[in-house]
């Protein structure tokens, strides 16, 4: 019988990247439990997608303030594309993008059975194929899809180590199964297949580039939500990604961008060389300093967390280039740097 996780505190279990224990993960997700889990991007708090009652403990677990769809991931490429209705461009990014950082959002297909809670009452789906040999063994151990968010309390930074996932959720979910740091480092791009033309809903593992290169045009985004302002250009009732809204990704100190300098009391983020006054920082960390936005990426998460210490009054961030995975970088960062209304809602 399941417990109800927010009333009764278990003991998270810690399992390998071994047969046997991505087997036991399996059965506990198979039996409505909560299993984090490593992807290429980061760590995804897994839950049966076919399960209102499973999906729901997601919410519980992360705090979530409210039901924003998830992404349902799966093992096989096949599944993914009979519980979906993939137009042209969506068959044509699926092939070329899958297993991958890529979410395609498209109409459920009428016998998907992904659960209203996990698709939030909406009548598409946000469905991605991890590429993370992990990930992928135990999704096709489960053999139904799993809704996954990052596996980080609502409002803060997402996870790339198993410890990180520990270090918001322990007690909270039944197991973590730990496959090392994740490579990607920014969660997938998300792209919303259901008019005419391909939207770009969320910047991230799959640069815009190699979308466009793919397609042969360019893709829309919608509008970013005003960082600057707190505000979102959808109704937040009824979002269309809800991880575009600003305030997310929320380190406890501030985040100043494109630093020219770091000032008394900072802590320093810096790609490339460093910046002036870094020798005065609380403490710095570098993305990387060969300038490879790959790396970056890859380091962005740990960073954050890293330099959020104590005492620190502000994280100074030095400018990154706005192309490749730098757009889903400085995504991260903006949102990171945003006012944080106590109303905003976070994945
Ligand atoms: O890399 C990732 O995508 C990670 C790993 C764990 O796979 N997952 C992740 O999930 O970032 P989450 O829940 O933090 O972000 C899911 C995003 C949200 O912004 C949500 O609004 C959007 O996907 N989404 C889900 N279903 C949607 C739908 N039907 N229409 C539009 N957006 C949707
Ligand atoms: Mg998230």
């Amino acid at each position: 019988m399941m417990t109800d996780i927010a009333d009764s505190p278990q003991a998270t279990l810690l399992l390998a990247a071994t047969p046997g224990d991505l087997a036991r993960a399996g059965a506990l997700l198979r039996a409505g439990q909560l299993v984090a889990f490593p992807t290429e991007t980061v760590y995804g708090l897994g839950a049966d997608a076919t399960s209102d009652r499973a999906v729901a403990a997601i919410y519980a677990a992360k705090e979530r303030p409210r039901f924003n769809p998830l992404i349902a991931h799966y093992g096989e490429v096949a599944d993914a594309l009979r519980h979906g209705l993939f137009s042209t461009t969506a068959a044509r990014l699926a092939r070329a993008f899958w297993p991958g950082p890529l979410t395609l959002v498209v109409p459920r297909a009428p016998d998907c059975p992904v659960c209203d809670l996990a698709s939030a009452g909406l009548d598409s789906v946000a469905m991605r194929v991890p590429s993370h040999p992990v990930a992928r063994a135990l999704l096709r151990e489960v053999g139904r899809p799993v809704a996954a968010p990052s596996a980080n309390r609502s409002g803060r930074v997402s996870p790339t180590t198993a410890a990180h996932v520990l270090g918001d959720l322990d007690g909270r979910i039944a197991a973590v199964v730990d496959g090392g740091d994740t490579q990607v480092g920014v969660e997938s791009t998300i792209v919303s297949c259901l008019g005419d033309r391909p939207v770009l809903l969320r910047p991230g593992g799959v640069p815009r580039e190699a979308l466009e290169r793919e397609l042969g045009c360019s893709i829309d985004t919608v509008p970013v939500a005003g960082a600057a302002s707190g505000t979102s250009p959808h109704d937040e009732e009824t979002p269309v990604a809800p991880g575009q809204l600003a305030s997310h990704y929320a380190p406890r100190a501030q985040v100043r961008l494109d630093a020219a300098s770091v000032m008394p009391g900072e802590a320093a983020l810096l790609f490339g060389d460093p910046l002036p006054g870094t020798a005065n920082a609380i403490t710095s960390l570098n993305l990387s300093p060969a300038g490879d936005l790959a790396q970056a990426a890859a380091r962005l998460f740990s960073a954050m967390r890293a330099l959020d210490l104590p005492g620190v009054t502000a994280i100074a961030v030095a400018p990154i280039p706005d192309t490749g995975l730098g757009e889903a970088i400085n995504d991260r960062l903006r949102r990171a740097a945003a006012p944080r209304p106590a109303d905003s809602f976070t994945a």
